[in-house]
């Protein structure tokens, strides 16, 4: 036994690499993504795969360790170079993260010292931290202090933790789902729609409410059709708004919302994951107003603070629902010392061990400050304005001016199917490669859509996409 005992610890020390060999990796490591930051990050946004290409691709683990060169190497063709590169400023379709710098940083420090981001108890520090960066996402939002919430690790589950609080606030249970109602429109990110089903709000009644033509919910629509559920016996209790829709960049009008909701007291939820922090322009904040006034909230980090994917939040006003849904007590646990003033993640959500990720939007914060963020957003607005104003001079049509840093666009030709022929506009910037824009389809018409908010997208990559457009256009009319 005691033998076995040193042999195995022999074995099991590998995992603790001592100083060279953690610094051979770490300078590989840096080696590989410096190539990458200083010489390579904008130079081709998509690169085109074929299924059986990447059929072939496989990751198999052995009992042996590999050499860093080889696993980076590995990285490097299977991984790094396939498809998107979400990293570039060519990056223009969906909604672009960008990935500064520094979240790898936080990441790092979050991962070497492994602190338990769970519960106060183990992490007083971590813990603090995380709610400070909660509540200062609540400030700028115009929540009161008393307000908290979570970070996730994207919109997606955000949206659920809000939907699920609200669902126990509003006490729908089996006995009432059937005629609770909720409120959205046809433009509401699916996550909104998978966060109902998930909840087991897919058997409540869903209402589409009308949009005007800016694709906005229709608030006098959206007022007498809760008044007619009224009339009719039902249970009207969620609302959900958006601020920022990922087709269009549009803000639903929040105030009238919010008075409604308060009106029939509703709970009214805002998505404002991609567009929650152009709330920190003051020229922007007034398309916000009545954000402040919502129940819950959803914002990303990962969209628009430019951190590297894994980063959403939900802001929630009244902590004690969100306290009420996600709350447990076990008896393993029974050492844990609470504090009212600090509550713990694990309390306010579905994660127990959780990763540290409030590191990596503190440390960015720190190292930064908060001047380069509010001038990157200013200019993902500009830039946006910009092309909505030149791709009108190549003779595409355009949606409407845009709320934010997301717009609508298509080319018309003469003779030609219009939704097939930008559908091939996509194809074709794809093989391009050096920029990357996706489609959409609104009111059963296909509309490319160009979506600014990688920290990377300068003039320079609008300028390029433009002309690529126009060449395309002469190319294919
Ligand atoms: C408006 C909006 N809400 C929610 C989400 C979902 O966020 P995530 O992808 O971080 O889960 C997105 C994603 O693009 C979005 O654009």
């Amino acid at each position: 036994m005691i033998q076995k005992l040193k042999n195995l610890e022999k074995k099991a020390m590998l995992l603790e690499p001592e100083f060279e060999i953690r610094n051979k990796w770490i300078s590989k490591i840096e080696e590989y993504t410096n190539n990458f930051l200083d010489d390579g990050v904008n130079n081709k946004t998509f690169t085109a795969f074929t299924n059986s290409q990447i059929d072939k691709i496989s990751f198999d683990i052995s009992e042996n360790p590999e050499s860093i060169e080889s696993v980076l190497k590995e990285l490097e063709i299977k991984v790094d170079i396939p498809g998107l590169n979400p990293a570039s400023g060519g990056h223009l379709g969906y909604i672009p993260g960008g990935g500064v710098y520094t979240t790898a940083l936080g990441d790092y420090l979050a991962a070497v010292f492994n602190k338990y981001a769970g519960i106060y108890y183990a992490g007083p520090g971590v813990v603090k931290l995380e709610n400070s960066m909660i509540r200062w996402m609540c400030r700028i939002t115009g929540f009161p202090i008393t307000a908290l919430g979570n970070l996730t690790s994207g919109g997606s589950v955000a949206t659920l933790i809000a939907v699920a609080t609200a669902r126990d606030a509003k006490n729908i249970t089996s006995k009432n789902i059937y005629k609770s109602v909720i409120y959205l429109t046809e433009q509401a990110h699916h996550s909104v729609k998978k966060a109902i089903r998930i909840t087991g709000l897919g058997e409540a009644i869903i209402r589409y409410i009308p949009l005007t033509e800016n694709f906005k919910m229709n608030s006098t629509e959206l007022k007498k059709q809760i008044q007619k559920d009224i009339s009719a016996g039902l249970n009207p209790f969620l609302i959900i708004a958006s601020a920022g829709t990922t087709d269009t960049g549009a803000i639903d009008p929040l105030n009238e919302i919010a008075d409604i909701a308060a009106n029939h007291n509703l709970w009214m939820h805002t998505d404002a994951a991609y567009g929650g922090f152009f709330i920190l322009l003051n020229s922007e904040k007034e398309k916000f107003k009545g954000i402040e006034k919502s129940d819950s909230v959803t914002i990303d980090p990962h969209k628009g603070l430019f951190l590297s994917y894994g980063l959403g939040a939900v802001l929630i006003k009244d902590v004690n629902a969100l306290n009420q849904t996600h709350k447990y007590q076990a008896n393993y646990m029974q050492d844990k010392i609470e504090t009212i003033s600090e509550p713990s993640p694990a309390d306010l959500s579905p994660e127990l061990t959780k990763h540290f990720r409030g590191l990596r939007m503190w440390i960015s914060l720190k190292l930064f400050g908060l001047s380069p963020f509010k001038a990157a957003l200013e200019e993902k607005l500009l830039l946006t304005r910009y092309f909505y104003e030149k791709i009108q001079k190549i003779g595409f049509e355009v949606g409407p001016f845009p709320d934010l840093s997301v717009m609508i666009y298509r080319y018309v030709p003469k003779n030609k199917d219009a939704d097939a022929f930008n559908l091939n506009i996509v194809e074709e910037v794809k093989k391009d490669g050096k920029v990357f824009i996706s489609s959409t389809v609104i009111n059963e018409k296909v509309w490319l859509r160009l979506a600014v908010l990688s920290f990377r997208t300068h003039k320079s990559t609008i300028d390029y996409t433009l002309n690529l457009l126009k060449k395309i256009i002469a190319g294919n009319s």
